[in-house]
């Protein structure tokens, strides 16, 4: 069975963080549904946690069901983020994961996420002074460089394992490249066999067939799995099920409009109304993505302002789509 350090990680399948994505109630949806080894929370900012930020330490929060849980910090130097790991870790994280491959301008712009695969000195004092200062397994996680010419990860992995890192995970685009093309796997195939520790590919993987080919073609420990978890909540255990050469059904319209409407309701219940808001509109974006005449919601999704018309738009949405599946 695949563990970081002591925790194990059954089955190896790993919901990647993602900002304004991974945060409690959606950690819950995922691991409620089974199928997933651990969550991760969204990125938390080394410096806005020591400075006792109000919404950072609200978005700290987890329950008990979501482990084990790694909480994932980002910064651009040693003593504070050795701070920000020791909070992380007195707070009941279960692993604490380190942000080396974040491409956003915001976090580039203050010298961290992928800002420090261009001075991987700067990386490995973080990466020594976040292991010395805490006890639970410390992961990595990073891109291939920071564009094509720059292309260190090997060198970044092997700092990672001569300084105690537990597991590391590799998303093989450049920081350049954002989001654009595809994810060359090769290049996790290739960490692996550079590294001992193990390696958790992340990137691309909509299906249970790609999590599948991703171990076979790659040796990868585990899938680590992003935005094909908000398309597709059920993605954990469907390819539990693949790993274990057993097939779930798929759920049906009712299905996803009812985790939809579920879900909303809770955001609606406990967020104050300009956040929820927010949220709502985020995750009407996210969940509708690849679903048959999905734009025109996804394009009436800034003229939404209210709650119940959140509602009323998915139970709108879901009418059309519930009678051709019964057709
Ligand atoms: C909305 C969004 C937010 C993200 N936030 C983070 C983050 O906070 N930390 C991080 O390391 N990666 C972040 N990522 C990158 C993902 O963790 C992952 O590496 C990437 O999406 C590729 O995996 P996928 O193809 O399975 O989505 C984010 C991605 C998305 C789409």
């Amino acid at each position: 069975m695949f563990a970081i350090d002591h925790i194990p990680v059954d089955p190896p399948l790993v919901l990647a963080p993602m900002a304004g994505v991974t945060d409690r109630d959606f950690r819950l949806i995922v691991r409620r549904m089974g199928g997933v080894g651990v969550v991760t929370m969204e990125f938390i900012s080394s410096k806005g946690l020591m400075r006792g930020d109000p919404q950072i330490l609200q978005r700290l929060t987890f329950s008990e069901e979501e482990r084990p849980l790694s909480i994932q910090i980002y910064g651009s130097d040693g003593p504070t983020m050795a701070e920000a790991a020791r909070e992380v870790e007195r707070r009941g994280a279960d692993i604490c994961d380190i942000n080396m491959g974040c491409p956003s301008n915001k976090v580039l712009k203050g010298c961290a996420g992928a800002a420090l695969m261009g001075d991987l000195k700067v990386a490995e004092e973080i990466i020594a002074a976040v292991r010395q200062a805490i006890s639970i397994p410390l992961t990595v996680k990073f891109r291939l460089g920071l564009d094509d010419r720059r292309q260190n990860y090997l060198e970044l992995g092997r700092i990672c394992e001569a300084n105690g890192v537990a597991a590391v995970a590799l998303h093989p685009r450049t920081a350049r490249q954002k989001f654009t093309g595809s994810a060359a796997w090769r290049h996790i195939a290739a960490l692996k066999d550079a590294l001992s520790i193990p390696v958790m590919g992340n990137g691309d993987v909509g299906t249970p067939e790609d999590a599948a080919r991703m171990i076979r073609e790659t040796g990868c420990d585990a899938v680590m799995i992003g935005r094909g978890a908000t398309r597709n909540p059920w993605i954990f255990c469907q390819i539990a099920a693949h790993l274990s050469n057993g097939d779930m059904p798929q759920p049906t319209w009712e299905d996803r409009r009812d985790l939809i409407l579920d879900h909303f309701h809770t955001i609606i219940a406990r967020e104050e109304p300009k956040f929820a808001r927010f949220k709502l509109q985020t995750f009407t974006g996210l969940y509708s993505k690849g679903l048959p005449d999905s734009l025109k919601l996804r394009r009436q999704i800034h003229s939404l302002q209210e709650p119940e018309q959140f509602i009323e738009a998915i139970e709108r949405f879901f009418d059309k789509l519930i009678p051709r599946q019964a057709a």
